[in-house]
């Protein structure tokens, strides 16, 4: 019997990795956080599946779950929403299975940031730009933030923000970034990325309006100045006259015979 921690990937059920989906169908238990993870995924749970949603459970309720299954000998699927390394409770759980000598796997899934950058057709890293992405969010009633992980001290970097968790407090987010970034930076607020239903709002820091986060859940905020940018040099990875590895040039190549 083995736990699969799975992730299920942004919303779109095809955003799901082979692995997590045959995973799924093999597995007559299905622990899923319904908040977040969308119906279609669980088309692929086997027939007489015992599926749970955890949305309404506590740690301690969940664990009982995957404890009676363990002593069933049933293997579980349990779901989280976009990858299992960022927000996913997964930590706690698989603490808690270690304690209990319960046997587990880990799948990986597509992130929502990476979904709402193909959304926008973006590519965060721009060579000259910006080499760098912060995932980060704000505090919320259940988690506050370590003191040292402010979007303050994020921004003084320049790199992308890919903020979490916040779109309810919009404005706190823009008066936190707009000293570093300038009102001209691009801002982005993906709603639901891959979902039916998703929807996309382009603005910068200065003209961004923090009333269309409100009431709202499942929204990223990209902010930096890769997005939108055309005016960026090629990388030096592909340039015609860059000897490297894989593909020698010149006649005294760094790298001699190992092409190809
Ligand atoms: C608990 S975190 C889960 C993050 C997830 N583990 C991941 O890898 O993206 C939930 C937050 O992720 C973001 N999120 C999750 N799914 C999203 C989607 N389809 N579109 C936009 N943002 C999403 C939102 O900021 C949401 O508040």
């Amino acid at each position: 019997m083995t736990v699969h921690f799975i992730g299920a990937g942004p919303g779109a059920p095809d955003l799901l990795t082979l692995r997590g989906r045959d995973l799924i169908a093999a597995s007559p238990v299905c622990l899923y956080a319904g908040s977040l993870v969308p119906p279609a995924v669980l088309d692929h749970c086997p027939p007489d599946c015992r599926m749970v949603n955890t949305a309404p459970l506590s740690l301690d309720e969940i664990v009982t779950e995957i404890a009676e299954a363990h002593r069933q000998g049933l293997d579980v699927a349990r779901l989280h929403s976009g990858d299992l390394s960022i927000w996913s409770a997964m930590g706690e759980q698989v603490r808690r299975l270690r304690a209990l000598g319960i046997p587990y796997d880990i799948t990986p899934g597509v992130p929502a940031f990476a979904a709402a950058a193909a959304t926008l057709g973006v590519e965060l890293t721009l060579p000259g730009v910006v080499q760098s992405v912060v995932l980060t969010r704000t505090g919320g009633r259940a988690s506050a933030m370590p003191p040292a992980e402010t979007l303050d001290a994020f921004a003084r970097t320049g790199a992308v923000l890919a903020i979490h968790l916040s779109v309810q407090v919009l404005d706190r987010v823009t008066a936190d970034l707009l000293p570093h970034y300038g009102a001209d930076c691009p801002v982005a607020v993906v709603f639901r990325a891959s979902w039916p239903d998703e929807q996309v709002v382009r603005a910068t820091l200065g003209t961004l309006d923090p009333a269309i986060g409100a009431g709202r859940r499942g929204a990223l905020i990209l902010v930096g100045r890769s997005l939108g940018n055309v005016d960026f040099a090629d990388s030096r990875l592909y340039a015609g006259d860059y000897d490297r590895r894989f593909r020698p040039v010149g006649p005294d190549p760094r790298f001699p015979g190992s092409a190809r």
